[in-house]
């Protein structure tokens, strides 16, 4: 096993197709992850067509992955599948709330992120793609997905053509707190985040940005107030049409 250690996301693919038979044995044992009660809350969409690609590459915003990569898969929390079972089995589901959408959506990504992790174990490059819940109801429309069905997250999947060089992460004491949480100070802040201010692909960005200091290109660029105002006000719309918030 190419340890984890080495892992990256992959953008760029061959055109060489995913066998049927190797996807669905990767989906399957994804399927082991954790689930809660058991319920499997959770589907997936595969998509292979160049026409359907085409029409998904708008929703993601066009990210060339969409139609590089030879599947593209939806993963969704699902709780339509287990609601009809109860109603087929004299069962009353009471699942149409927010609630089960947060159980179904821990469910979902726990089997997504299962199935990048064996993916990438067979040789096979990931990219997640968040715009699925940056702009979920045309993606809901041309899946066809109905009420207690929501999309959480978009993986492209293909053999790599790229070897791009492994990011950053935060160092350990970063992301670690013994027994209880330990606000950062200001000095620890320093510390955790100077690797990667130092790096001169950031320091690049800062500089060709007009900005002042990295965190001013998230802020301001990357993931702004307004975009994730806007955003959150459509999602929690969405969400009530998929049945899963009420006003
Ligand atoms: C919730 C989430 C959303 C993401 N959305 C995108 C995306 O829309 N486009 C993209 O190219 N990468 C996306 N990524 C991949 C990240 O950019 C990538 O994981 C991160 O930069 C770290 O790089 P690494 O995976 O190579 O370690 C996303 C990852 C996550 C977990």
């Amino acid at each position: 096993m190419d340890s984890i250690k080495n892992r990256r996301t992959i953008r760029k693919y061959k055109s060489q197709d995913i066998p049927a038979d190797l996807l669905n044995g990767l989906i399957e044992e994804a399927s082991r992850a954790a689930t809660m009660g058991n319920m499997q809350l959770y589907s997936v969409v595969v998509t292979r067509s160049n026409e359907m690609k085409s029409k998904l590459a708008p929703m993601h915003f066009n990210q060339p992955m969409v139609t590089n990569a030879p599947v593209v898969l939806t993963f969704c929390a699902d709780f339509n599948r287990f609601s009809l079972w109860c109603k087929q089995r004299k069962a009353e589901p009471g699942y149409d709330n927010f609630l089960s959408f947060v159980n179904a959506l821990s469910d979902a990504l726990l089997f997504t992120q299962n199935f990048c992790t064996l993916a990438e174990d067979a040789g096979l490059g990931t990219c997640y793609l968040g715009t699925t819940i940056y702009n979920p109801e045309p993606i809901i429309d041309l899946l066809k997905l109905p009420e207690l069905v929501f999309p959480v997250a978009t993986i492209t999947v293909g053999y790599p053509d790229e070897a791009p060089a492994q990011p950053d992460r935060l160092p350990l004491k970063g992301i670690v707190h013994e027994e209880v949480y330990h606000q950062y100070s200001p000095e620890d802040i320093d510390s955790i985040y100077s690797y990667k201010e130092s790096l001169p692909e950031n320091m690049n960005f800062i500089s060709i940005n007009n900005k002042e200091t990295l965190a001013q290109i998230f802020t301001d660029i990357r993931y702004r107030k307004s975009d994730n105002e806007l955003m959150s006000s459509g999602l929690v719309k969405v969400l009530q049409r998929q049945g899963f918030f009420k006003e």
